[in-house]
């Protein structure tokens, strides 16, 4: 129910273009966020493997980690979890557009599940992005290696673990961060805590990726808090995504926008 009105609000609140005054957020809103007729032809063959994921029934078995990601998946088939925890089409492509666009040289996930999100960002990168995507569930982990390998992602990985020893791995592996996406453990303080990590290594043209900013109070709050630290520049809150932007600017900008 808090979810549905805060999402009215979002509806009254948010702008389009016209409400941009940014050239910087303008260019970007209309070129990349709104420029939904944008395709590869790797779409097909990505949402023929989502397909064949939601015709699944065999148990999804593994350890359960965090909030919004695999509550009951004792009872929960593959085919449920491609179903209700991979980035819808709509948002996987908006991935693939923000990805192209900003050509991270090193870039990183939290939470591959069965690696949708990651393949779209992945294509949107090409092959000279080195680009890590974080899973703890042993059999999503391994369902995700191989949707990248039968992509020929070459450049892109996964790593096996908690997040809370598996992200300072993957820090170690990468001289920089210019890309995060944020998508597991939507719970305050270990998202605040990997965001502070992932800081320490950001680039001065990072974009930081948040999923799932309004999905509970917690996650509200973390969100507030990223916005006002003092690293941040400007953000783009899309209700169900936030972009952050590490970008030193004059004054810092709050944008929300419709989408
Ligand atoms: C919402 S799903 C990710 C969906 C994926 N990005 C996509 O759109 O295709 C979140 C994933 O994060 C993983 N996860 C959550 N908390 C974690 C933690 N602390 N360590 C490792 N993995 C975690 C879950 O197992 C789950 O697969």
């Amino acid at each position: 129910m808090n979810q549905i009105l805060n999402y009215l609000s979002y509806l009254l609140k948010s702008t389009n273009l016209h409400g941009i005054h940014s050239p910087f957020a303008y260019d970007l809103v209309k070129d990349v966020i709104y420029k939904r007729r944008e395709k590869s032809e790797k779409f097909k063959i990505i949402e023929a493997i989502r397909e064949e994921l939601k015709q699944d029934s065999s148990l999804l078995f593994g350890t359960d980690f965090g909030a919004g990601s695999l509550s009951k998946s004792s009872q929960k088939t593959i085919g449920e979890f491609a179903h209700s925890s991979s980035k819808s089409i709509k948002y996987s492509r908006l991935l693939y557009r923000l990805a192209k666009w900003h050509q991270p040289q090193y870039a990183l996930e939290l939470g591959s599940a069965l690696g949708i999100s990651g393949m779209y960002q992945a294509i949107g990168f090409g092959n000279s992005t080195k680009f890590i995507s974080l899973e703890g569930n042993s059999v999503l982990a391994a369902k995700a290696h191989k949707n990248f390998k039968n992509l020929n992602l070459n450049s892109s990985e996964i790593i096996e673990g908690n997040f809370d020893e598996t992200l300072s791995m993957a820090l170690e592996k990468v001289p920089q961060l210019d890309w995060v996406f944020f998508d597991g453990n939507h719970k305050k303080e270990p998202t605040l805590r990997y965001f502070n990590q992932c800081l320490e290594k950001a680039s001065e043209k990072a974009l930081f990726i948040f999923d799932d900013i309004n999905w509970s109070t917690e996650m509200q709050e973390a969100w507030t808090e990223i916005k006002q630290h003092t690293n941040v520049y400007m953000t783009i809150d899309l209700f169900f995504l936030g972009l952050v932007f590490l970008e030193k600017r004059e004054q810092k900008e709050n944008f929300l926008v419709r989408f």
